[in-house]
């Protein structure tokens, strides 16, 4: 349907990586990176070269969502992945509340699900669907997705929870541009890869006060086994000594630190609106398109970050990507694999420029429409 189909050189974008992560890293950092010659690669995480990228990082991450004082910003190895488990392990008293909506926070409940010695209650809707978190009252920790990268659904709102009780954000995915005041959460966790353009394997852990007493009190109830790679104390104390608990990747950390700087001269609020106009734009196409339609139908839920738009089934999505993605123009708009929908998800983050996206939106329709 596609094989002849030829990108308009007018049309090319100038970054052909719209994919949802790992996302798109600026050539520039990574020329910066090569500056940095023989003095950063290959030093010790113990060392001045990495702790200070590493307390930019974090100063950075506290001006950027304009944290109060008694937030920590805490890294660690293993991505959003491996907190899953480690909030499991070290920070649900008895009962987790999990409020799922697609493939990433029901792997989430699983962690919970999975650990015998607490339970976990999952509150769900169907794909597609957004859903808000609320309080319940049997449980200490309430778990929430900010953006459902699977399924391209936001959250519209932030639970209110009492005193007894943590609310914790995977904000894997949307943390940096979807709507949110990081101060009202306990645990907001990121992974560099997506709207932080570096790579993968690490995560970012902004804790509240009250997050950090509750781990130190599980910690100090030595009838719990928590394997000590996922030592909540020791992540806390080595990121307040600006390092990681084992050696990280020094190239991701420095694409973090490029980035966290790029955002901070934006600012959140500058950040959060070309994210909402981006999203306009193609939600606007979406439903412009008769052979094209928004795959979240409550427009509250849709994601600033994660564009997920069905196609008619007569258009071989597939095959167009494919022939998009030969010609080098289009990488990475396929639908999540599990979610299996004739469908593109497109990444809105920072890095992915609204000229870019626009130009997308001009190169997927004339294809389509040069078919019909
Ligand atoms: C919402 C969400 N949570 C968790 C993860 C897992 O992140 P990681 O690969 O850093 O473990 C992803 C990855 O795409 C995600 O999108």
């Amino acid at each position: 349907m596609f094989e002849s189909y030829n990108v308009p050189e007018n049309l090319r974008p100038s970054d052909p990586r719209f994919g949802c992560g790992p996302s798109l890293i600026p050539t520039s950092f990574v020329a910066s990176l090569l500056e940095t010659g023989q003095e950063f690669l290959g030093t010790s995480h113990r060392k001045p070269a990495v702790k200070n990228v590493v307390k930019e990082v974090q100063e950075g991450l506290a001006n950027f969502f304009q944290l109060d004082d008694d937030y920590e910003v805490v890294l660690g190895n293993g991505g959003a992945t491996f907190l899953f488990d480690m909030i499991g392990l070290g920070a649900v008293n008895k009962k987790a509340g999990h409020f799922t909506c697609g493939e990433f926070s029901e792997k989430w409940y699983k962690s919970s699900a999975a650990i015998p010695w607490i339970e976990a209650e999952q509150f769900s809707v169907d794909y597609g669907k957004g859903i808000e978190g609320e309080d319940k009252s049997d449980c200490d920790l309430i778990a929430v997705t900010l953006n459902e990268t699977s399924t391209g659904v936001q959250l519209a709102g932030i639970p209110k929870i009492d005193n007894e009780t943590l609310l914790c954000v995977d904000a894997t995915s949307g943390g940096g541009q979807c709507p949110i005041d990081v101060n009202s959460t306990d645990m907001f966790f990121l992974s560099p890869q997506k709207i932080f353009a570096s790579e993968g394997g690490l995560f970012i852990n902004i804790m509240s006060k009250k997050a950090r007493e509750r781990v130190l009190k599980i910690e100090g109830d030595k009838s719990r086994y928590v394997p000590p790679i996922m030592n909540w104390k020791t992540a806390i104390t080595n990121s307040e000594k600006n390092q990681t608990y084992n050696t990280p990747a020094l190239a991701t950390l420095f694409f973090l630190n490029e980035q966290v700087k790029l955002m901070n001269k934006e600012g959140y609020a500058s950040i959060q609106k070309q994210a909402r106009e981006k999203a306009d734009l193609i939600y606007g196409w979406a439903e412009k398109c008769e052979y094209l339609s928004p795959y979240i139908t409550e427009s509250s839920h849709r994601s600033v970050a994660v564009a997920t738009i069905d196609v008619d089934d007569k258009v071989d999505v597939g095959g167009l990507l494919k022939r998009l993605a030969d010609q080098k123009a289009v990488y990475n708009i396929d639908s999540y694999r599990k979610l299996g929908r004739n469908q593109f998800r497109i990444g809105m983050f920072h890095n992915i420029k609204r000229e870019d996206l626009e130009k997308l939106t001009q190169i997927l329709s004339g294809a389509i429409e040069s078919t019909l």
